[in-house]
């Protein structure tokens, strides 16, 4: 299939459309006078953990934007379970890119991720049906299940600036989750964790898609760590986007056409995706910034 310029292709997989929890058609974003993407068509539904791709400045920070409402788009719609983005803020948990602790930081784990309840709709049937103590209990259950579903329970009552960047990490994927969002919006969550923790927290990712029934979009760099979790994944570059599974979009012709310049994808022997052939290619950590 060849991919025409200023198009994207969006290869769905299979499913009721009363499943679909994030609809872009014909999406485009202009920011400061210049086009980030255009003629963005994609969708994911409930349950399916799909990748964002992409060199940087690329768009993906922009289209996690888009999704959340908080960059406006210049042409095409965006829908969260049906409605505009500003309506279903409370159903999408998000964590932004580039997000550090001072060492300094004294508030607790357990603390930050109780911070993700506050705004939101959660709790609040319970408000109107129970009383405060009930309330504050079954938010403390809450708050507890998030920590053990991250693995994050042995150092959720320690100050946030003292973790590692990894145990800082899952806190706030338990914060995100913490309201039981419909959506999942991860920036790069697996920036600066060490391969290990990249493959916890890409099998963390999958078991909340799977238990919880999220769609969750991850930003990353590399693909690889996330090879075996991901259902789908969208490469942006170009000011286009392809999406659609690992083995039909990572590929030389496709990544081409994207970049507009010869791009190769190889397969080592372990199964590991490596593209050549772009300065910026999605394995190479040591050029971003
Ligand atoms: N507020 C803004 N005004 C003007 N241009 C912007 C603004 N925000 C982002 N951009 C530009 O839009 C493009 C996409 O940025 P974005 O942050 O979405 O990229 P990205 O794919 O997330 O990159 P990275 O991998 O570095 O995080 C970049 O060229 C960036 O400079
Ligand atoms: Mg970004």
């Amino acid at each position: 299939m060849t991919v025409p310029a200023g198009t994207a292709v969006t290869l769905e997989s299979g499913g009721r459309s009363g499943d679909v929890a994030v609809a872009l058609r014909g999406a485009a974003v202009t920011l400061g006078g210049q086009t980030v993407f255009s003629n963005v068509d994609l969708e994911v539904r409930r349950g399916e953990f799909v990748a964002v791709l992409g060199p940087n400045g690329a768009g993906k920070s922009t289209l996690m934007r888009t999704i959340l409402g908080l960059v406006p788009l210049s042409a095409g719609s965006v829908r969260v379970l049906g409605h505009e983005p500003s309506e279903t803020r409370s159903e999408i948990g998000y964590l932004p890119q580039r997000r550090s602790f001072d060492s300094e930081t004294r508030i607790r784990g357990v603390d930050l991720v109780r911070l993700g309840l506050e705004g939101g709709r959660w709790g609040l049937p319970l408000a109107v049906t129970a009383g405060a103590r009930a309330r504050r209990r079954i938010e403390r259950e809450r708050v507890e299940e998030v920590i053990s579903l991250a693995g994050a329970a042995a150092y959720a009552t320690r100050p946030i600036g003292e973790l590692s960047g990894g145990e800082q990490q899952r806190l706030l994927i338990a914060q995100a989750l913490v309201r039981r969002p419909a959506v999942l919006i991860l920036d790069e969550p697996l920036d600066s964790l060490d391969l290990p923790n990249q493959a916890i927290v890409a099998a963390l990712v999958q078991r909340v898609c799977a238990v919880q029934g999220v769609a969750v979009l991850l930003v990353a760099h590399d693909v690889n760590p996330l090879l075996g979790y991901l259902d789908r994944v969208i490469y942006l570059a170009g000011g286009k986007a392809l999406a659609g599974p690992v083995q039909e979009v990572i590929t030389g012709p496709k990544l081409s056409e994207l970049y507009g310049a010869r791009i190769e994808v190889l397969r080592t022997s372990d199964g590991r995706l490596v593209v050549v052939g772009s300065p910026e290619a999605p394995h190479h950590h040591g050029h971003r910034h």
